[in-house]
C-alpha cells in the first residue's frame, strides 16, 4: 500500500480509537513525521503522564513502552514490534543491584531510564541522559550513589560531581553509541576543522572528552537549533539527523559515523504502526504490584528534575 494511504488510515484509526503515537528521536523519519509527540526518554515520559488518550502506541524500545505502561496502568499501551528490545536494559540484573546495595548499605540507588520496571522497583530514583547530573546532585542521601547500567553516562556524571558514583554492572554499555570510535571522531574533526562536536553521553569516555556539548537526544537538537554556529559534527545514532534537519533546516550536520544505527529503534514501520492501531496486539502490561513500585522512582525523577 502507498505510504500516503497508510498515513491516512493511521490518522483515521487514531481518531476512532482516541489514540496517540509517541516516537523516540531515533525512530524512522516517516514514523517521526506521523507521531503526536517526538522526543527523548524524558519528553516521552512526561507526555505519557499528561495524555488523556485511551491508547498509546510507543515507537521506541521495550523499556520506553514499559515506562509508559507503568504510568498508565488503565490504558492500552502497544508496541508496533515487541522485538525492539534494548540490549542495555538487559545488562542490569536485580541480583547485581541487590549485592551492590548490601555492600553499600548507606548508598542511594539511581538508575538510568534504560532499565526494566522490575529493576526500577529497587531504585530510589531514575534519570535520563539529560537530567542524570542534576538528579545525582539533588539526591539527598549524600554519597555514594549506586548507578547503572550505562558506564558512559556514569563517566559523564562522575566527571562533574563530587559525589562518589558506584557503577553497576562495571561494563554496562550501549553497543550502538560504542561503535563511534575515537579514530572516527578525530578523522571527522580533521575533515571539518573548527566545527563544534555534539554528542550523547552513552558514547565512550574518550569520545566524550572530544565533545563541545554532551546531552540527551532532545538536548542535542535544542543546543544545535539555538547555537550561533551553523555546522556541527554529531556523535550519536544517525536517526537524530532527521530531527536536527527538521528543527534547524538552515544548518549543516555531519554524522561522525554513518554506520551508527540502532536497528531496534528502526523496527516500528508505518505498516506496523497501522497494524498496532487496528489489531491492538503486542500490548505491554506491567503487573500491578511492579508498576506501583516502579512508578515511585519515576515520580521522584520528575520532582527532582524541575
Ligand atoms: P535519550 O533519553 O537521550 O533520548 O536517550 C535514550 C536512548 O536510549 C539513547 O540511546
Ligand atoms: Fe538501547 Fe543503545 Fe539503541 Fe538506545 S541506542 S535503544 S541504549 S541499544
Amino acid at each position: 500500500m502507498e505510504p500516503k494511504k497508510i498515513v491516512d488510515r493511521i490518522e483515521r484509526l487514531k481518531r476512532e480509537k482516541n489514540a496517540i503515537i509517541l516516537a523516540h528521536n531515533y525512530e524512522r523519519p516517516e514514523v517521526v513525521d506521523i507521531a503526536d509527540v517526538v522526543g527523548g526518554s524524558a519528553s516521552l515520559t512526561r507526555a505519557a503522564l499528561d495524555t488523556s488518550a485511551d491508547m498509546i502506541i510507543v515507537c521506541g524500545v521495550d523499556f520506553m513502552a514499559e515506562t509508559v505502561a507503568v504510568l498508565n496502568p488503565d490504558k492500552k499501551v502497544i508496541m508496533p514490534d515487541r522485538g525492539a528490545v534494548c540490549p542495555m536494559a538487559q545488562q542490569l540484573f536485580a541480583e547485581d543491584l541487590l549485592e551492590a546495595k548490601k555492600k553499600n548499605p548507606d548508598a542511594e540507588v539511581l538508575l538510568y531510564m534504560n532499565t526494566y520496571a522490575k529493576a526500577k522497583t529497587l531504585a530510589d530514583c531514575v534519570c535520563t541522559s539529560g537530567n542524570a547530573l542534576r538528579i545525582a546532585e539533588k539526591m539527598d542521601g549524600g554519597s555514594p550513589i549506586i548507578f547503572g547500567p550505562d558506564r558512559g553516562l556514569s563517566y559523564y556524571v562522575s566527571k562533574r560531581t563530587t559525589k562518589e558514583i558506584i557503577t553497576i554492572p562495571e561494563y554496562g554499555y550501549c553497543p550502538v553509541h560504542h561503535q563511534i570510535a575515537l579514530e572516527d571522531l578525530l578523522k571527522a574533526k580533521k575533515e571539518h576543522p573548527g566545527v563544534k562536536v555534539v554528542g550523547h553521553p552513552e558514547c565512550t569516555p574518550e569520545v566524550q572528552d572530544q565533545m563541545d556539548y554532551i546531552g540527551s537526544t532532545s538536548g542535542i537538537v535544542a543546543y544545535c537549533r539555538d547555537a550561533d554556529e551553523a555546522e556541527f559534527l554529531v556523535a550519536a545514532e544517525v536517526g537524530l539527523m532527521h530531527m536536527l534537519k527538521k528543527e534547524a533546516p538552515d544548518k549543516t550536520f555531519y554524522p561522525v559515523s554513518n554506520t551508527t544505527v540502532c536497528t531496534l529503534m528502526k523496527m516500528p514501520t508505518l505498516m506496523k504502526v497501522e497494524e498496532a492501531l487496528e489489531k491492538e496486539k503486542q500490548r505491554i502490561v506491567v503487573p500491578k504490584e511492579i508498576a506501583a513500585e516502579a512508578r515511585r522512582p519515576i515520580e521522584r525523577m520528575l520532582e527532582l528534575s524541575l
